[in-house]
């Protein structure tokens, strides 16, 4: 079966998908390197992979996708690299702002993205706002985003308010306050760690690593993990 452009594997259960899926897009540098190509190219092509995984996800009917692009950590590697990475999302949104409005595609942007370049930051601010009042779906990227950064700015939003909080005036502090938490992260190219991405929002959320390298995690693998996730007993703590 396919819906839209999207090979749908029969496995898949079509009414037991997450809301939301994170995905911690890892290996563009390694997936370089194996090719015997400069990191660089690995980030182009795990940015283009972003544009057919989007598709694959949103033609499935999930809702919301984040990926996380860039951290506070991220701070450490060469200018020249970095550079690259704010250049390819900035490009990334420039030419699909027309596509993203025809297809209701809101595009957000959370962490300290402001504190980019201000050309990085205009863009992102221009298609923030030319997707506002889109509404069928949300592609949400973590640009410049720490999760202990995102709890410690949210803290200090509730200093400055002065009240006490609660979980659920708390969690519309966050960046990611108006979205709900992810149900599903993936991390691709076999670590086995967060690196400090939505710590707080990723309390209940279902985790699935993988080997493959972020370039060429395709549909097929997406599927794959999302077959993974319909086998779980999601409890939240009852004993169902
Ligand atoms: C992920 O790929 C992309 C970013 C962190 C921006 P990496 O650049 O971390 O690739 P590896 O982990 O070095 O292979
Ligand atoms: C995590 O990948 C950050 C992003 C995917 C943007 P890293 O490659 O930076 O993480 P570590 O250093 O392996 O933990
Ligand atoms: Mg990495």
């Amino acid at each position: 079966m396919k819906i839209g452009k999207t090979k749908v594997n029969d496995e898949l259960d079509l009414s037991k998908l997450p809301q939301h899926i994170a995905i911690i897009m890892d290996g563009n540098g390694r997936w370089a390197k194996k090719r015997g190509l400069p990191r660089k190219f690995g980030h182009k092509a795990g940015c283009d992979n972003i544009k057919k995984i989007t598709r694959n996800i949103f033609d499935l009917g999930i809702k919301i996708v984040t990926y996380f692009a860039f951290s506070t950590e991220n701070w450490k590697r060469p200018k020249e690299e970095i550079d690259e990475i704010f250049n390819l999302i900035r490009k990334y949104v420039e030419e699909n702002t027309e596509d993203f409005v025809s297809d209701g595609i809101k595009v957000t942007f959370c962490g300290k993205y402001e504190e980019l370049p201000k050309d990085i930051v205009d863009s992102f601010k221009k298609v923030q706002n030319e997707t506002k009042y889109c509404s069928k779906n949300v592609l949400n990227f973590a640009v410049n985003y720490g999760g202990r950064d995102e709890i410690i700015r949210a803290v200090n939003k509730a200093i400055k308010i002065g009240e006490p909080v609660t979980e659920q005036s708390f969690a519309k502090l966050l960046d990611n306050g108006n979205l709900v938490d992810p149900d599903f992260v993936i991390r691709t190219s076999g670590e086995l760690r967060i690196s400090n991405f939505m710590l707080y929002e990723m309390a209940y959320s279902e985790f699935y690593f993988c080997k493959t390298y972020w370039p060429s995690f395709g549909n097929k693998e997406l599927q794959e993990a999302l077959i993974s996730y319909q086998n779980r007993n999601r409890r939240f703590g009852s004993i169902k």
